[in-house]
This record gives structure tokens, C-alpha cells and sequence, in this order.
């Protein structure tokens, strides 16, 4: 008699959830606390106390900068910020029809080959690599939306911050005071969330000893799902939708939930893979968009957005996540939806580079197993 003994079935981590990759030391995301942390401080109090060059700082160093370390970091910053004319000669050629996302990760991809250090991996490289990005990215998404608009480019000015930098070559007019802080609070919100979609994309191209702007260029193809970050600009393609003008906009938000629903759509906007009770950075960024309604005189943003989440908790008790507060703000202070995950490609273009350095520190190279449920083994038939 033989006794046959069969493998046991490997357990499949569908989607990798619950699944603990590594050890970061760069951010802390808690769902049972709701909170999050970059580098130990709460995310919330840097968005209250801090510019966005100070938690980039943060996040590559891990400290906050000293007021000599934050001067020498930003008069770097400021004087990397123009549009490299072959970068921008490239987007040139490409249709007015190209998602924005295809423009950032064209950009991304021609400034890796034209790095002079393309080929150096030491952490004195990448931190150039870095901050080449960092300054170099406000432009080439203002650079865009002006082009899509047929409008003039618009120089940057070392005069100002970041956020204001941004806005300005947005838009060529200086921004209100409360429209740059609620948009330097957008980017510190949208910096950095561990080993989410497009990080761990970043991390995986990086495993391979491949260098920093292809690990980049590669995040930005992830990033552009509407299940990550394309999800701020589905989330302002509902409200108009719905319909931002006009009576009745509960009872229209309503209604149109209740279908969408009915047809099992996802609401974009909604929903996290790790909070299960509510994304800790929405009450900061509600603050900010709230700002931004009292600033821009629209109550009728702020009732969508209200029926929206009431409706959302009621029926499928989710909540809102960072989008949903962020894609109207952009949209209230002008930017074009398309331009929204671009923003987010800036703004998050700080955490995905901490963590392409982390993962050279211990690097090993991450190549999980699959389960193949294929045919079984069979031949070729001539
Ligand atoms: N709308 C409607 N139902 C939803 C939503 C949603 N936004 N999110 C989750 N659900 C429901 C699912 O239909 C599912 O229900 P079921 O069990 O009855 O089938 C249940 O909740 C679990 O959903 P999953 O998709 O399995 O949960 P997962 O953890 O994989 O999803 C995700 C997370 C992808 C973010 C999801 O909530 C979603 O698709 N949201 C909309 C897209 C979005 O807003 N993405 C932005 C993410 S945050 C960011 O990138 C800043």
C-alpha cells in the first residue's frame, strides 16, 4: 500500500492584502488610531506648522531641517524649478489629447536618461536625482495644463515657496494667502503612505538595482489608476456629473448615488484598502477644502460634497478618502481635473523617492511565488 502525501495548498494573498512586506522607517499608517506619521511627527501637525520643502526635507533625511539646513535646501530647490528645454520640447511633440499622466511619466522617463549621474545609485546621486524631481516637476504640470489651455508658459520665481511657485505657473497670477496654505497642505497630505500601490511599485523596480527615474517613471504608471491616484479626478468627474448648478442637489447627489449603487459601481473617492474607519488625512484636507468653498463662494460644492459622504456612510457605512476633499479643492482653485493626479505625482514624488533610498540600504530583491492553476502539463501537437 502506498501512501500518497500531497504539498498543502499555499495560501494566496490576494492583492498582497494584510500582507507585511518590509520595515520602513519613513511612515507610520494606523488604522485602529486612524493616524498617521511621517518620520514620527503626526501628519496633521505638519500640515499646520510646516511648508511642503520642509517635510521633503523630513522625509529624506529624517529630521525636520534646522533654519540654515532649510535655506541651503530651498535656494537648491528654487534654483532647479525651470523647464529643462529638451523635456519640454518632448511633451512638445505629444498630442494635446495625452492624459497629463502620460506627460509626467514621459517627463520623468526623458530627465532619468538625460541625468548626468543616470547611472550612479550612491545615496549622494539619488538625493541630486531627488531634488532634480522635486524642483523640476510644479513646472512641468504647469507647463502642460498652460500648453492644453493654449496659454504662454510662465517662468518660475525664486521670490517664492513652492505652493505659491506652483500656483504661479498655473495660473501667471500670485495666489490669496489662504489658497496657497490650503494647496501646501494638499501636498504635505499627499507626500507619503507607506507601501501603498505606486510606492511599492517604486520599491520593486528598485529591488531590481534598476536606477531612481525608472523606479519613478514606474510609479507614475501606477499612480494613474483611478483606484489610486486617479480616483481625485473621478471623484470631480461625479460632481459634474450630478451637476454643480441648479435646486435640489441633495435629492440629485442622492438619487444619483442610489443608481450608481444599484448598478454596483465603485464611488470614487470612497474607500481605503487600510482604513476601514476613515482616512486620517480627510479631516485636515475637509479643513482645507472648507477654506476653499468660503474663499471661492460655493456652498453648492460643499452640500455635493456633504450628500455625497452622508449617503456613502449610510447605505455602505465607507468613508471618504484623501481625494475627496482634495479633487474639489484643485478643481475651486482652478486647476484643470486632468492636472489633479499630476499634482499628486509632485506632491508624492518626495515619499516615492525616500523609499526607493530606504530600499537601497537592505536591499533584496522583492519576487514573490504565484499558484499556477493552468493546464496541466501537456505536448505540442505537430
Ligand atoms: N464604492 C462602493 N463600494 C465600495 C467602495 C467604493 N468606493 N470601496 C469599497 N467598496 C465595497 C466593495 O464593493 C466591497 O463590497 P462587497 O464586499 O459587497 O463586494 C467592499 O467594499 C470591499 O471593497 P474592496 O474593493 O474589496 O476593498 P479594497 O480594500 O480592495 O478596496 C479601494 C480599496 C480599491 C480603495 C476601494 O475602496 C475603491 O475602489 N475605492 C474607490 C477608488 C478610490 O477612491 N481610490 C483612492 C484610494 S486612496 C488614494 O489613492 C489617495
Amino acid at each position: 500500500m502506498t501512501t500518497e502525501t500531497t504539498a498543502p495548498a499555499p495560501q494566496i494573498h490576494k492583492g498582497l492584502a494584510g500582507v507585511v512586506v518590509d520595515t520602513t522607517r519613513i511612515s507610520k499608517v494606523n488604522p485602529e488610531t486612524n493616524s498617521l506619521l511621517y518620520r514620527g511627527y503626526p501628519v496633521q501637525e505638519l500640515a499646520a506648522k510646516c511648508s511642503f520643502e520642509e517635510v521633503a526635507y523630513l522625509l529624506w533625511n529624517g529630521e525636520l531641517p534646522d533654519a540654515e539646513q532649510l535655506s541651503v535646501f530651498t535656494q537648491r530647490e528654487r534654483a532647479q524649478r525651470a523647464l529643462d528645454p529638451v523635456v519640454k520640447s518632448v511633451i512638445d511633440t505629444l498630442p494635446l489629447t495625452a492624459h497629463p499622466m502620460d506627460i509626467c511619466r514621459t517627463a520623468a522617463s526623458v530627465m532619468g536618461a538625460r541625468h548626468p549621474l543616470a547611472e550612479d545609485s550612491s545615496p549622494e546621486a539619488n538625493l541630486a536625482k531627488a531634488m532634480d524631481l522635486f524642483a523640476a516637476f510644479p513646472a512641468i504640470v504647469a507647463y502642460d495644463q498652460r500648453r492644453r489651455r493654449g496659454q504662454q508658459p510662465v517662468e518660475p520665481r525664486e521670490d517664492l515657496g513652492y505652493a505659491a511657485n506652483f500656483l504661479w505657473m498655473s495660473f501667471g497670477e500670485e495666489a490669496a494667502d489662504d489658497v496657497v496654505d490650503a494647496f501646501n497642505v494638499s501636498m504635505i497630505l499627499y507626500a507619503e503612505h507607506s507601501f501603498n500601490a505606486s510606492t511599492f511599485t517604486a520599491r520593486v523596480i528598485t529591488s531590481t538595482l534598476s536606477d531612481l527615474h525608472s523606479a519613478v517613471t514606474g510609479a507614475i504608471g501606477a499612480l494613474k489608476g483611478p483606484l489610486h491616484g486617479g480616483a481625485n479626478e473621478a471623484v470631480m468627474e461625479t460632481f459634474e456629473q450630478i451637476g454643480m448648478d441648479g435646486d435640489n442637489l441633495t435629492e440629485r447627489a442622492t438619487a444619483w448615488l442610489e443608481d450608481a449603487l444599484a448598478s454596483k459601481k465603485k464611488i470614487m473617492g470612497f474607500g481605503h484598502r487600510v482604513y476601514k474607519h476613515g482616512d486620517s488625512r480627510v479631516p485636515t484636507m475637509k479643513a482645507a477644502l472648507d477654506r476653499m468653498i468660503l474663499h471661492y463662494d460655493r456652498p453648492d460644492i460643499s452640500e455635493l460634497y456633504d450628500a455625497l459622504a452622508a449617503g456613502m456612510h449610510q447605505r455602505k457605512n465607507i468613508e471618504p478618502n484623501l481625494d475627496y476633499p482634495a479633487g474639489p479643492a484643485y478643481h475651486l482653485m482652478g486647476f484643470d481635473t486632468q492636472t489633479f493626479t499630476p499634482i499628486f505625482v509632485a506632491a508624492r514624488i518626495t515619499g516615492w523617492t525616500a523609499h526607493i533610498m530606504e530600499q537601497l540600504e537592505a536591499n533584496s530583491l522583492i519576487r514573490p511565488l504565484s499558484e499556477y492553476n493552468g493546464p496541466d502539463q501537456r505536448s505540442v501537437e505537430p
